[in-house]
């Protein structure tokens, strides 16, 4: 089976990507679970009910989240009723909403979708490692296909949470730096790896922000206000390939869309 994994959808240009091309990816790739990032899909910061639902009209079968997963307050409303998202699970206990959930697929077959967030120049969270490990353990009572998407900023947390995991889980995929990574693999016991899948939204921002007011914050260390950029968009994802039965991936292919790698169905 085949799981899709799209990264972070950031506002409108990232929403009408997503609306674009996640059907017609479906159709050419024909994965059984599909999973978004969507922490960044209400302009920029948190989560809707109303795009909740929308990125499950689309085709997503899971979403996940990350340090932006509280920006948009209206997401206290639904998010415990959202049994098709993922909050990362190293929120302190009692945090509303779960950092572990389940796709359910035909015959039984079903997919563990675990969000965690990385401590490294971000809020300081339990321990991911930890937890991670935890919820891995429980899910594994229950199927031995496992994603996990790790939301965070240095590669070297991320790969260090890939090679923790090699072989207890299917794919360990990183989020939140919005620039897709080139080191996509198989670890020597079968879990598929990448440190960022890459963003889907403006193609032309700064890590989907306006270019403007990034460089005038770095040229003069002054706040200013982050809107999306305007402009063509991209998508950023990645298709792995699992065995149903034991959990391993055997393949895994990263996939950009933009105008400078354009898609063909
Ligand atoms: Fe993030």
């Amino acid at each position: 089976m085949k799981i899709l994994f799209v990264g972070d959808v950031y506002g409108r240009t990232g929403r009408e990507m997503i609306e674009q091309y996640l059907p017609k990816l479906k159709s050419k790739y024909q994965p059984a679970a599909t999973i978004v990032n969507a922490e960044n899909a209400a302009h920029g910061k948190g989560l809707t009910k109303k795009i909740y639902q929308k990125l499950l009209e689309v085709g997503a079968d899971m979403l996940t989240m990350g340090n932006h997963t509280w920006d948009n307050r209206e997401i206290f409303e639904f998010i415990d009723e959202a049994k098709q998202l993922v909050r990362p699970a190293n929120f302190p206990a009692g945090t509303p909403g779960s950092g572990l959930r389940y796709i359910e697929l035909p015959h039984g077959v079903k997919v563990a979708v675990i969000n965690i967030q990385g401590r490294v120049f971000l809020p300081s969270l339990d321990d991911p490692f930890r937890i991670v490990r935890q919820l891995v353990d429980e899910a594994h009572k229950r199927t031995p296909i496992i994603f996990v998407d790790v939301h965070a900023e240095t590669t070297s947390e991320k790969l260090a949470l890939g090679w923790y995991l090699d072989g207890s889980v299917s794919a360990v995929i990183g989020t939140h730096t919005h620039v897709q990574t080139a080191d996509e693999r198989i670890f020597p016991k079968g879990t598929a790896y990448l440190t960022d899948v890459g963003m889907t939204g403006p193609y032309n921002g700064i890590i989907g922000v306006q270019r403007a007011a990034v460089t005038k914050r770095f040229l003069t260390s002054m706040p200013v206000r982050f809107e999306s950029e305007d402009g063509p968009g991209q998508l950023g994802a990645v298709l792995i390939q699992v065995d149903e039965s034991t959990g391993k991936s055997s393949k895994i292919d990263r996939l950009l869309i933009n105008e400078d790698h354009l898609f063909f169905e």
